[in-house]
Order: C-alpha cells, then structure tokens, then sequence
C-alpha cells in the first residue's frame, strides 16, 4: 500500500485541489467522505490527515462532523479553514460567528519561525481567505503561529500531537507559497516519502492488471482522447494480446483523427485494432435531423449498437476496459451550497447500457487527469495525444448547426484542420482549452475575384477553461486570427465568411450545440 494522507471532505469546492496538490508532491492522497467511520480511515494506515474547508459553520444543527476518533489516532493532522474550526470546536477552542465573510488577499505574518510548517518559508506571505467564522481562542495546548490583519489565530499549532490549523486556503494559486506549506506538512511533519510517481504507478497498475484479468480477454472503446487512450496503452502493457480495441468512426471525426489511432496504437503499439468504419450508418440515421438533442440520441444509440456488436465479433472477453478518473469516482457531499456537489459531469461520455455483461477494469480510477497525462507520456504516447483537447462525444455533429450531412462534415473538417494547424504553428493549441471550427448554415453574399459568392460561414471557437464548466473566450492576436480567416476563406470550398465567437461560458456553452 502506498503511504498516505487522507483528506476528509467537508464540503469545500477546493477539496479535490488538495488532493492534487498534495500528490504533486509524490505522495498519494484519497478524499473520504467527513463522516467515514475512523476504524475505515484506520485501516488505509494514513501518514496524516486534513480536513478541508466547507460551507457551514460548526454551530449549524447541519454541519457535517467527522468521527471524533480521528483525533485520537495519533496521525497528524491539518485543518484548513472550516477544517480548523473544526479542531477548535472538538479540542476546546472557541470559533465566533464571523459578521461578515473574509474574503480575499490577506497577509500573514508568521510570529514562530520554527513551526514545521513555515520551513524555509519567509516570514511575511500572501494568503487567500474565504471564510465567514473565526477561531477567537485556540484550543487547549495549542500555540499560536500566525496571524493575520484580521485574524489573531490565523495558523496554530500543537506540537506534541502534530495537530496544524490554518485559517485560510494553502491550496489554491492565490497562496503562492501554498504548495510549499503542504509540502511541509506531508514531508517534514507526516515524514512521507517521494514515491508516488507515475513511473512507479505503471509497475503496481500492470500487477493489478494482470492479477485482476488473469487469462481472460479485455475489450476497450478507443476514442482517440486522453483517457481512452492511456488506459489501453497501460492495458497492453500488462496484458499484451488479450486485449482488443474498438476504434469506431462514426464519420464525424476531425481530420486524421483516425489514422493517427491506427498509427499510433495498430502500427507503434501493435495493438489488437479492430477498427469500426460505420460514417455510413450513423450519417444516414442523422439525414433531415435537426434538432440539438435528437441528434446526440440517435448518435448515442447508434454508438451502443455498433459497439455491441463489435464486441461479439472481437471475441469472448470478460472484461471491459474503461477510462473512469478519479473525479469520476468521489462520492460528492450533499452539503447545500456547496457548488461541487452540483458540478457532476452533465456529459455521460460513451456511456454504455449497465446490462452488458462484461467486468470493468478501470485502471486510471485512482487518478486526476494531469496525472493521466504524465502516464500517458511516461508508457511513450505522442503529445499529440496526451495533450490533446477535448472532443465531445457526438463529434462534429454538435459542431454543425441543423442537419448534418457529409458534405458539411467534410467542409467543417477542412476549416478545423486549419484552425488547429494555424494554432498549433504559433504556439497557442497548448494553452487554450479548446479550439475548433463551427459550421453555421448561413449564406452571405461574397465575393471572390471577379464572382459573386452566395456560400455558408466558419465560426472559430477558441476557449480558456479549467474545467469545461466555465471558460472564457480566449483573446488571440489579430494577426492570428486574420490568418486562419484567410485560410479557411481561400482554402475551403463552399465558406465565404469566418466569424469569431466572443462568447464566454456563462450564459454561452462551449460547444454550439
Ligand atoms: P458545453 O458545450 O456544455 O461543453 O459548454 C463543455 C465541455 O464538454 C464537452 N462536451 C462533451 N463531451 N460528450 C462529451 O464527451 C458530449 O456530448 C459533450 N458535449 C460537450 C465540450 O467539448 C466542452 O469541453
């Protein structure tokens, strides 16, 4: 078992940033719900253990509580923000209902330099603050640390029990020196090591793998994307030939999206491809469809029943292969206001009918995305791959407006290529979210040397997001922009007009459909 810190979540929006934070310091971290019993916590043998922050106040007849046992334990432990109200309530300190939320930039004057947890750290730092109580007296033998101009028992400590209380938010980017305070905790205070690295991971995913699949046969849907294609890479890995990818085109792929998972996994990786070109069947189940949501539920019964099959022609197999991460798999806390509970992937991406009967290997199911990609690197997939974008499930078919038909699939291939090309020469394709092409059934009047043109318009798509859930629209350079326009104008057949959408999400989405 790997060592450990165990994070109890009480809600905080910024539980899972904890989680990663602490990871990139080579140390594994799973989130557990605030009220898991302590003999469960007991059982993963944690190095140490944080509370995060959450919406309530310890004095609401609703707030979450964790089991008392957890500070009897003898593991360190880091309260953060509600985490350490938390320990204040339960140790004999005194938390006062704040009158109005502190919020924001706040600086933090560290009044003992020999606490762990300020190490090599200055003396004055900026801090990030969000919260609406406040400790007004530190529990028993607890000392004060730090304060700030509005908090008197901003960090406190108590050194024999290694018990660490902070006011406010080392996790996130508004602390600068946040990582560092989390690195101290979980190296200088919890005494961890280094050792959670994905190169590391590959050797104990492989042995799973193989212990799990044994002699039998695994089936795996390869879209091409991040996810899909590092758990077959790490599949293969561990079990070579037993394992079969289904690789279908449904005809509404970006340019040379298939023959880059032919080349990369049927002629590097020498992969069991079964490659599945239907563009056919679901371009005539999406003739004179024009509605947004018909068309995702025709393209998502039609992938069902396409793959189904083809998992009969590839053979028996007990297991399917799938891609879950991490995020996929916390059980969100119910905690009103709390914004991660709502924030649930809203996009079952290829999802499949729970009657097949197959048993799932999901070997990223412990993982955070950025970590999916440096595995990804670490088993030698392509940039390209690792670091590709999103791309939704339904294809290009979201991405032309009203009916979808080969000829517009193919004029939006075209204009995509070239935003992505035009993005990725200057450097930008990395740094943005997303940037695509959207095919808009508008005809205007143009004019091409001496001819009167009467075609449909480009939309360039190009956002700023962390998440998908919110994204700016990103602000590319003029000159930029003007060169894909030109290009898509003078190179793609049947568009006489490129126009950029300057639309952020909200009250826009992403994608147009
Ligand atoms: P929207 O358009 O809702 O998109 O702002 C948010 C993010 O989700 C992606 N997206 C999808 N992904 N299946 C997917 O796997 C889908 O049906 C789907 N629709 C949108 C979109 O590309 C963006 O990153």
């Amino acid at each position: 078992m790997n060592e450990q810190i165990v994070i109890l979540d009480f809600g905080s929006q910024y539980t899972q940033v904890i989680a990663r934070r602490i990871r990139e310091c080579s140390v594994y971290s799973v989130i557990l719900r605030y009220d898991t019993p302590v003999a469960e916590i007991k059982a993963l043998k944690p190095s140490g253990i944080i509370l995060s922050g959450g919406p309530c106040s310890v004095y609401d007849a609703e707030a979450p509580l964790p089991d008392r046992g957890v500070f009897k334990l003898g593991v360190p432990i880091l309260g953060i923000c509600f985490g350490t109200q938390l320990l204040a309530h339960f140790l004999g300190g005194k938390v006062e209902r704040g009158q109005k939320r502190e919020y924001g930039k706040g600086t933090l004057t560290v009044l003992d330099p020999t606490c762990d947890l300020f190490d090599g750290l200055p003396k004055s730092l900026q801090v990030w603050n969000s919260h609406g109580d406040k400790l007004t007296r530190a529990p028993r033998d607890f000392a004060t640390v730090a304060a700030t101009e509005n908090s008197d028992y901003a960090v406190i400590e108590h050194r024999k029990k290694r018990f660490f209380g902070l006011q406010f938010h080392p996790e996130v980017v508004h602390t600068p020196r946040g990582r560092e305070i989390i690195s101290n905790f979980v190296h200088r205070v919890c005494g961890c090591g280094r050792d959670w690295t994905m190169r590391n991971y590959i050797d104990q995913a492989v042995e799973e793998i193989r212990k799990q699949v044994g002699n039998e046969h695994v089936i795996l849907g390869l879209s091409g994307g991040v996810d899909s294609s590092v758990a077959a890479a790490l599949i293969h890995k561990a079990v070579g030939d037993q394992l079969t990818c289904i690789f279908v085109n449904n005809g509404l792929l970006r340019s040379r999206e298939a023959e880059v998972v032919q080349e990369v996994f049927g002629r590097n990786f020498k992969v069991r491809l079964q490659y599945e070109n239907v563009a056919e069947a679901f371009l005539k189940r999406l003739k004179g469809v024009s509605e947004p949501e018909r068309k995702r539920k025709i393209i998502g019964k039609t992938f069902i029943e396409i793959f189904e099959k083809a998992t009969k022609r590839a053979g028996k197999a007990k297991f399917l292969a799938q891609g879950t991460l991490y995020p996929d798999v916390i059980e969100s806390v119910p905690i009103a206001g709390n914004p991660a509970a709502l924030i649930k992937s809203h996009h079952n991406v290829g999802g499949l009918p729970k009657n097949m009967k197959f048993q799932l290997v999901e070997p990223l199911k412990c993982l955070f995305k950025d970590e999916v990609r440096l595995l990804g690197l670490e088993l030698g997939l392509p940039r390209e791959i690792v670091y590709r974008q999103p791309f939704p499930g339904p294809g290009l078919a979201v991405r032309i407006l009203g009916e979808v038909t080969r000829k517009r699939c193919d004029i939006l291939r075209a204009a995509d290529a070239i935003v992505v090309e035009e993005m990725k020469a200057s450097d930008w394709y990395y740094k943005v979210w997303q940037s695509f092409a959207v095919f808009l059934p508008v005809k205007s009047v143009g004019v091409m040397g001496d001819e009167r043109t009467y075609e449909d318009t480009i939309a360039i798509r190009i956002v700023e997001s962390q998440d998908g859930m919110t994204a700016d629209w990103v602000k590319l350079p003029y000159e930029l922009l003007e060169k894909m326009s030109s290009r898509i104008v003078n190179e793609v057949n049947g568009v006489n007009r490129c126009v950029f959408d300057i639309t952020s999400k909200p009250p826009g989405t992403i994608e147009w459909e």
